[in-house]
């Protein structure tokens, strides 16, 4: 009997993976064989060697796969942006769509250090810290507060932040505390977020997020999943210098819903949505208003 190569075991992985229901088994199934052998990747026209017990590692790993284990928790990382984020049980698994949210504060920050400025960036909710990590590596000079209620993701982020070689500012707190930052009032210019959104009868159904990220990390409150988003645009309300900008994501299905809530607080203009990379309607973008009460004559959906 031969033994079987790098490509059979992984071509197996595959096609249980495939079986399991799992999204995307060949990219799995390669990423868990990089993950046993130590590798950021394998390419499997000039394999490398197969070390001893690579076999039985690798079976281990693509069982926990098979039973829908995110491939982030059992490799360890996720990639978000330019960073390679540590994520863990218990913290939200970043999320390729939000990279799109993380680049509209990005670009503001930039354009804020361009005029000379030292913008002050504040991400509620921040989870592992992908997008705060992301303003604080990619435009120096601003300077970075991020929040979030779960313990557990202000450590992560904390860890993030060092294994990043970035320092903003991680702090435990609720978004719907109205003293939170509160010496930030007035004060802060890009307000991002990418808050808990999903409404508590549209329980997810792939079981990599229904069974493994925290309820806190997705169900929003309230009968439409915006109580969250809705402290958040408060927050921002509240802690946003006239003309500065709140990014927040939501749901797919929430755009219009995000854009009457943000002009029904009476404090924003320039209301509008703006797209994911697959196109779709995910993030509020508005500016805050020179004064609270002036009503928002744009609610566009670009
Ligand atoms: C959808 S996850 C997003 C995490 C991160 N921003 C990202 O994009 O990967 C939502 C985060 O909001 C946090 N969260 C939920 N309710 C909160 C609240 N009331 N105040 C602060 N953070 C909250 C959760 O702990 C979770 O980390």
């Amino acid at each position: 009997m031969t033994t079987p190569t790098l490509r059979d075991m992984v071509d197996g992985a595959a096609r249980l993976l495939a079986d399991a229901g799992v999204g995307s088994p060949r990219h799995d199934a390669m990423a868990l064989a990089a993950h046993v052998l130590d590798l950021p990747r394998i390419d499997l026209i000039l394999p490398p060697p197969v070390p001893e017990g690579f076999a039985a590692a690798y079976a281990e790993v693509v069982d926990r796969r098979r039973r829908r284990e995110p491939l982030q928790h059992i490799v360890g990382t996720a990639a978000f942006r330019y960073l390679t984020l540590r994520v863990e049980p218990g913290v939200f698994v970043p999320r390729p769509e939000t990279e799109t949210v993380a680049q509209l504060a990005v670009d503001e920050a930039a354009r804020l250090v361009g005029l000379g400025h030292d913008p002050v960036v504040v991400d509620l909710c921040c989870g592992a810290g992908g997008i705060a990590l992301s303003v604080a590596s990619e435009v120096p000079g601003c300077q970075v507060w991020a929040v979030d209620a779960s313990p557990a993701a202000v450590d992560l982020t904390r860890r993030n932040a060092a294994e990043a070689g970035v320092d903003p500012t991680v702090l435990l707190g609720d978004v719907r505390d109205p003293q939170l930052l509160s010496e930030w009032n007035g004060r802060v210019d890009v307000l991002v977020s990418n808050p808990p959104y999903i409404p508590p009868d549209a329980v997810p159904v792939d079981p990599e997020v229904r069974d493994h990220d925290p309820d806190l990390a997705l169900y929003g409150g309230g009968a439409d999943g915006l109580d969250v988003p809705r402290a958040v645009m408060a927050a921002a309300a509240r802690l946003l210098v006239p003309g500065g900008l709140l990014v927040m994501e939501h749901a797919e299905v929430q755009d219009a819903q995000a854009r009457t809530a943000a002009v029904a607080t009476g404090a924003f203009v320039e209301v509008r949505t703006a797209p994911d990379l697959t196109g779709r309607p995910r993030t509020l973008v508005a500016r805050r208003a020179d004064t609270v009460g002036e009503p928002s004559p744009a609610l566009s959906s670009t």
